[in-house]
């Protein structure tokens, strides 16, 4: 029996487990609360109600001790009822206790404000961390979320896919993590930066329409929103235009907010949308916070960003891709990108997805046309050689008869950020990394035995210092 449920079991002995939360001495009696994953309750220690066993045990506990309790559910006389729990209506006098574990003094108090203790020491021992309340309430509503995203994407015919983590480098302006390969010394796999590519070659496959919760990995300087490796809702369809996948995701959106978050409300919907000059000119960004009151936490204003230039000047003057170089234009600008002309004025068919000022989600309808991505491969500066080499197999695919497709990924981190009020990814993440990239719990990274090295064909450099 969970502690929840023991309200519903006045009168009756009962059986719980948990951690002990606090522990008071009054004299002869003690008081213990005692907390598992649904509740604290309150548990009365009368010597002349426990064994002998049970008796030396109560003198032994301390705080964090797991423990095994059997006892009888009270109900409180009314002066007594403690609202401000969910247990706040009973007791219970223990008739027996078990030590199942014991456990050192935690290296922080479990009930003191998270944002008093310092980061370093919350994530390397984040097992202590996750047991709060409020910690725990972060990965049910992340699991909530998700069970609802696959509910309503099965519902819609979606097929949840997994794609590669072991992959090749793809150019989508992040730096790469590499794994080196054993049979092939000397080369090295890349960890997606996004599945962008294999989600177009299901469409390729016929698939018609893929989800995936993926991980991401892009190696570039962890920040309040940015963490090295992170969960997008991925999506792709065929056969659609913009407007499909705008409308199915700002549906997904809508239903999930007012299913699993009906306290919030969402400031406007439709989701107004903001063509990206008209966003730059007035905010000065591309993800505007348009809340009418950025105080109020349970407003949410959903925006979308449309009509990105398909290109822009790198500061060495060269053309770079805004999105990605799958993005294809508004089919007004394909001709001017097939000639390479008025390059500056290609509009794409790029779309964001920003949240009260973050930019949570982005996608795209894809070029399915092999000259066109030939093209902007080619606007982009790329040889025929690079070309062939990192996008040989895209072109080939795309040849083979691949279907109309776009899609969108959310960044699943920052949206939970948003919809549980906290300030940090880090805070919905169970085991996240610092900001320069760590995990002082499991201390990684780390450095490999030589062994090892040997076996990859991998010698260690020393960066010279700067
Ligand atoms: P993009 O690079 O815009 O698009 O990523 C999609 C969304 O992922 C989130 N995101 C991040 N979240 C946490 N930490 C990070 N380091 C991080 N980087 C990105 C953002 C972002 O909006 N393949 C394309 C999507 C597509 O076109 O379908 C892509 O990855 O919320």
């Amino acid at each position: 029996m969970t502690i929840a449920e023991t309200i519903h079991h006045i009168g009756e002995t009962i059986t719980i487990f948990g951690w002990v939360d606090t522990k008071r001495d009054h004299g002869k009696i003690s008081f213990i609360d005692l907390r598992d994953r649904t509740a604290k309750v309150q548990v009365v220690l009368i010597p002349a109600s426990l064994d002998e066993q049970s008796q030396k045990n109560v003198s032994e506990i301390r705080p964090e001790w797991v423990i095994k309790l059997t006892g009888l559910v009270k109900a409180r006389p009314e002066r007594l009822i403690n609202p401000d729990l969910i247990t706040g209506t009973v007791e219970i006098e223990a008739t027996s206790i078990e030590i199942l574990n014991q456990a050192t003094t935690p290296v922080f108090p479990l009930d003191q404000d998270k944002n008093e203790i310092s980061e370093e020491l919350r994530l390397q021992y984040r097992y202590l961390d996750l047991r709060r309340s409020a910690m725990y309430r972060n990965l049910v509503n992340r699991h909530k979320v998700n069970h609802f995203i696959r509910n309503f994407l099965n519902q819609k015919e979606f097929l949840e896919i997994e794609t590669p983590i072991l992959t090749k480098s793809t150019p989508e302006g992040a730096r790469d993590f590499v794994v080196p390969s054993r049979h092939e010394n000397g080369s090295f796999y890349a960890l997606p930066q996004s599945p962008q590519q294999y989600k177009q070659l299901l469409m390729a496959g016929g698939v018609e329409r893929y989800f995936q919760i993926a991980r991401c990995f892009r190696d570039e300087d962890t920040r309040k929103d940015r963490q090295p490796e992170f969960t997008q809702l991925d999506m792709e369809m065929s056969f659609v235009e913009q407007e499909d996948i705008m409308q199915l995701n700002e549906q997904l959106l809508i239903d999930l907010v007012t299913q699993l978050y009906p306290e919030k409300r969402i400031q406007t919907i439709p989701f107004p949308r903001i063509s990206y000059s008209e966003a730059m000119e007035k905010y000065g960004n591309d993800r505007p916070d348009i809340r009418e009151n950025p105080e109020d936490p349970d407003v949410l204003a959903f925006c979308w960003i449309v009509d990105f230039p398909q290109f822009e000047k790198t500061e060495e003057g060269n053309w770079t891709f805004s999105h990605n170089p799958f993005s294809a234009p508004k089919p007004e600008y394909i001709d001017d990108l097939i000639a390479k002309s008025n390059i500056e004025t290609i509009i794409s068919t790029q779309y964001d997805i920003v949240l009260n000022g973050f930019e949570i989600g982005g996608g795209s309808i894809r070029t399915h046309n092999p000259e066109a991505l030939r093209a902007t491969l080619s606007i982009l500066g790329y040889s025929d050689e690079l070309i062939e080499d990192s996008f040989g197999h895209m072109l080939t695919a795309l040849a083979s008869g691949t279907p109309p497709h776009g899609g969108i990924a959310w960044g699943l981190d920052r949206l939970l950020t948003v919809l549980q009020n906290e300030s940090s990814i880090r805070e919905v993440i169970a085991f996240p990394k610092t900001g320069d990239g760590r995990d002082p719990m499991m201390q990684s990274p780390s450095q490999i035995h030589l062994d090892q090295l040997l076996e990859l064909g991998l010698s260690v450099l020393k960066k010279p210092s700067a």
